[in-house]
């Protein structure tokens, strides 16, 4: 019987209970063992899963010999030192969102492992989800048109957090999900934060994002919002499309909707009409054979641990979603003035540092 590659969660809190099941589930990684400072959560992790070893500090885990691969489920803000030791220990790594809070430390996390040839993937879930695979198979075979704009919300009350932002911690998803879709990453994006709680970190933040081909993006995101909103809306010249992530058993519909000339489409009243004539059609519900991304995803990374295959969320995807967060976060800074993306490239490699920032000798 072969098992899979000896992997080890580390931060066992809200996101790592389910990350911590699935690593249990997925047939590509064998679970070792949880690791967390707070003994509470290892004792939780004991009774969920009998017989693992726990630990309270990351060395312990990079000294067993048994792990060979890692799934960091910690807060953001020790994503780059805890990511940077476990390649260090030249173990497989799997990082949460966001890979990093700098574009800086992301393009290290990337250079370590590339380095040591090991797999760096971020959590960015949605791509291994079923509706977002379909959504994509829509969109690359011409079914909606040309896409014109999208725009996506992630809204809830709650689950307020002290050590990132509304932005950081929930558009990663709509971002990976955006940049995935479209097969390309925002040129230029401008951005409005607001916060209202806690002095300094966003409760809601609007931006908007423009791709190199064109189309626009726009994304709302925030924790203090009446209702719990997971939407993602893409509007083509032909057809449009709702991603609602809410909806357990209709999750996407395609919606043969759109604005045309009113040519050939009967008399019209006004002038206006003259020229353009909204087209209202069917909804087309698709019948989506539903899985758990997160299962999808621990087994990806497993894979690519072990035979080197290659995940849609590796650790480069992930720097470009860090990229876009910087400028948005910049941008939101700034009253929103449009930031270039390649502005958070240009900062790096800007005369007198090195490429990991340091002021060079
Ligand atoms: N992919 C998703 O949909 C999704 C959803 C929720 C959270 N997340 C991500 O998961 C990560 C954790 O979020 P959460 O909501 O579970 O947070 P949380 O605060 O509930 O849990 C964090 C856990 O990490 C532990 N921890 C802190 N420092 C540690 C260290 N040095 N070593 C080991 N353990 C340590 C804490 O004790 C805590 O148990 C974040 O990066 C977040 O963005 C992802």
């Amino acid at each position: 019987m072969t098992t899979g590659i000896g992997t080890a969660v580390i931060g066992y809190g809200y996101w790592g209970v389910n990350l911590t099941r699935n690593v249990g589930a997925a047939s590509s990684t064998e679970l070792i063992g949880v690791c967390d400072p707070d003994e509470s959560r290892r004792e939780l992790a004991i009774s969920k899963h009998p017989g693992i070893k726990t630990w309270s500090t990351l060395d312990e885990v990079l000294n067993d010999e048994s792990v060979k691969a890692v799934v960091l489920a910690t807060p953001a803000s020790t994503h780059f030192s805890l990511g940077m030791q476990v390649l260090e220990a030249d173990r497989h790594l799997m990082v949460e969102k966001p890979l990093a809070e700098t574009v800086e430390h992301a393009e290290m996390l990337n250079n370590e492992a590339d380095a040591r040839s090991l797999v760096l993937m971020v959590g960015h879930t949605f791509l291994y989800s079923a509706p977002v695979h379909h959504l994509k198979g829509w969109i690359d075979s011409g079914e909606l048109g040309n896409v014109t704009y999208l725009y996506s919300q992630r809204l809830s009350l709650g689950r307020i957090r002290r050590d990132t932002n509304a932005l950081w911690n929930f558009a990663p998803h709509d971002i990976s999900i955006m940049n995935y879709l479209l097969g390309e990453t925002p040129a230029q994006v401008t951005a409005k934060g607001f916060s209202f709680i806690q002095q300094g970190i966003d409760d809601v933040c609007f931006a908007s994002l423009t791709y190199p081909s064109g189309i626009g993006a726009n994304l709302h995101v925030s924790w203090i919002d009446p209702r719990k909103t997971r939407l993602m809306t893409v509007v083509g010249d032909e057809k449009m499309a709702i991603f609602n992530d809410v909806s357990a058993d209709q999750p996407l519909w395609m919606v043969d909707s759109g604005v045309a000339r009113s040519e050939g489409l009967g008399e019209y009243e006004s002038l206006g009409d003259f020229q353009w004539r909204t087209r209202a059609g069917d909804i087309l519900v698709p019948r989506i054979q539903m899985s758990e991304p997160l299962l999808s995803e621990i087994d990806a990374f497993g894979q690519a641990a072990t035979h080197g295959t290659a995940v849609p969320t590796d650790g480069r995807h992930g720097l470009e979603v860090v990229k876009v967060l910087t400028a948005i976060q910049e941008s939101a800074q700034q009253n929103g003035r449009p930031v270039d993306i390649e502005e958070t490239q240009l900062k790096l490699d800007a005369p007198g540092t090195t490429s990991t920032g340091q002021i060079a000798a």
